[in-house]
C-alpha cells in the first residue's frame, strides 16, 4: 500500500510539525484538534515555518503555497477515515491516548495502519487498544519536527515486519534519519535525556545553581546547544513530567523521581514556552530567567 494521506491528532507543537513535513513531501494531510484554537494556531505556524524556509532558499513560495494546500483541519476524529496512516501527538496521557486509539479505529479504513509520537508511553498497551495492533507502531519524531533529523521507531510486540518497513520508508521520505528501540518506558532518547532534565531541575531545586547558571554551564561546558532548563522549557514542563512518571513507574526505580519543582511548575500551569512561562518568562522580546 502506498502512504499518500496522513492523519494526524494532535495539532500542538509537534502535531504541526509532522504535518509540515508530509505536506511538503507531496502527502495529503488530514489533522484533528478537538480544539479550534490549536488548529488555526498550527496553520499560522506551519505558514510562518514555511515563510523562514523559503527565505532561506530551502523551498520556493510555490512548495509553500502547494503544501499548506495539502493540509485539512477537522475537529471531528472522522474525517481521517480514508488516511493510509493516522499519526497520533495528542497529550502525553495513556487515557487520552487510548481514547483517542478506539475512536481512531472506529472509524479508519481496515488497511490503513497506525502510530503514536509518544514520548515514553508502551507501545504494546497503545496497541491493545487499538483493533490492529499488528499495524500499529511506535513513530516519535523530535521537536522541531522541520529541522531534528530523528525518527525514533518502536515496535510493540505485535507490530508486524510490514508496518515496520513501510513507517521506516515514510520516516525516509520526509527525509528522516531512523534508529529503532525496543518498546521500554521512554525508549531511547528520552531514557536518556528526562532524567538529565530532571537532574538539572534538582540542581536548581537544591539551589546548587541559578536557571542562568545551570544552562550556561551546560551549553559551555558540555557543549550542548541549548541548556537543560531551557530545553524543559522547549519540550514543555508537563511532557517532561509525563515522561519521568512513565519512567518512575515503569522502571520502578527512585532514581527516576520527578523533581518535585518539575511537579510545582505544572501544577501551576507553568508548562514552558508554550504556556509563556517555565524557567524563563517569555512575555518580553528575549527570554527572562525566573530564578
Ligand atoms: P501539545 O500540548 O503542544 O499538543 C497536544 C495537542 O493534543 C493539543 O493541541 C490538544 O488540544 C490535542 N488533544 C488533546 N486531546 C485530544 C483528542 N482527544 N483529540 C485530538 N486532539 C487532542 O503537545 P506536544 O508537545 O505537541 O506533544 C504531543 C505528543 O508528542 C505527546 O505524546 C508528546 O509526548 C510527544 N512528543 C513531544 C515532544 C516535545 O518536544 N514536545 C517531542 C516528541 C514527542
Amino acid at each position: 500500500m502506498a502512504i499518500e494521506k496522513v492523519g494526524i491528532i494532535g495539532a500542538g507543537q509537534m502535531g504541526n510539525g509532522i504535518a509540515h513535513v508530509s505536506a511538503l513531501a507531496k502527502l495529503d494531510v488530514r489533522m484533528v484538534d478537538t480544539n479550534p484554537a490549536q488548529l488555526n494556531k498550527a496553520l499560522e505556524t506551519i505558514r510562518n515555518n514555511m515563510n523562514r524556509q523559503v527565505k532561506r532558499g530551502l523551498i520556493t513560495q510555490a512548495d509553500e503555497d502547494a503544501a499548506v494546500a495539502r493540509i485539512a483541519v477537522s475537529q471531528n476524529v472522522a474525517d481521517i477515515r480514508d488516511c493510509d496512516i493516522v499519526i497520533e501527538a495528542a497529550t502525553e496521557k495513556e487515557e487520552v491516548k487510548k481514547e483517542i486509539m478506539r475512536a481512531v479505529s472506529a472509524v479508519l479504513k481496515p488497511e490503513a495502519l497506525i502510530a503514536s509520537n509518544t514520548s515514553s508511553i508502551s507501545i504494546t498497551r497503545l496497541a491493545a487498544a487499538t483493533d490492529r495492533p499488528q499495524k500499529f507502531i511506535g513513530m516519535h519524531f523530535m521537536n522541531p519536527v522541520p529541522l531534528m533529523k530523528l525518527v525514533e521507531l518502536i515496535r510493540g510486540l505485535a507490530t508486524d515486519d510490514d508496518t515496520f518497513n513501510q513507517v521506516r520508508d515514510l520516516a525516509e521520505k520526509l527525509g528522516k534519519t531512523t534508529a529503532t528501540s525496543e518498546d521500554f518506558p521512554a525508549f531511547i532518547v528520552n531514557r536518556i535525556l528526562l532524567p538529565m532534565i530532571n537532574e538539572a531541575v534538582y540542581t536548581l531545586y537544591e539551589g546548587v545553581g541559578n536557571v542562568e547558571a545551570i544552562d550556561t554551564a551546560m551549553r559551555l561546558g558540555a557543549n550542548h546547544p541549548m541548556g537543560p532548563l531551557e530545553l524543559a522549557d522547549f519540550i514543555g514542563l508537563d511532557v517532561c513530567l509525563a515522561v519521568m512518571q512513565v519512567l518512575y513507574e515503569g522502571l520502578a526505580d527512585t532514581k527516576y523521581r520527578p523533581c518535585p519543582l518539575l511537579v510545582k511548575y505544572v501544577e501551576a500551569g507553568w508548562y514552558g514556552k508554550k504556556a509563556g512561562r517555565g524557567f524563563y518568562d517569555y512575555s518580553g522580546e528575549t527570554p527572562i530567567p525566573t530564578r
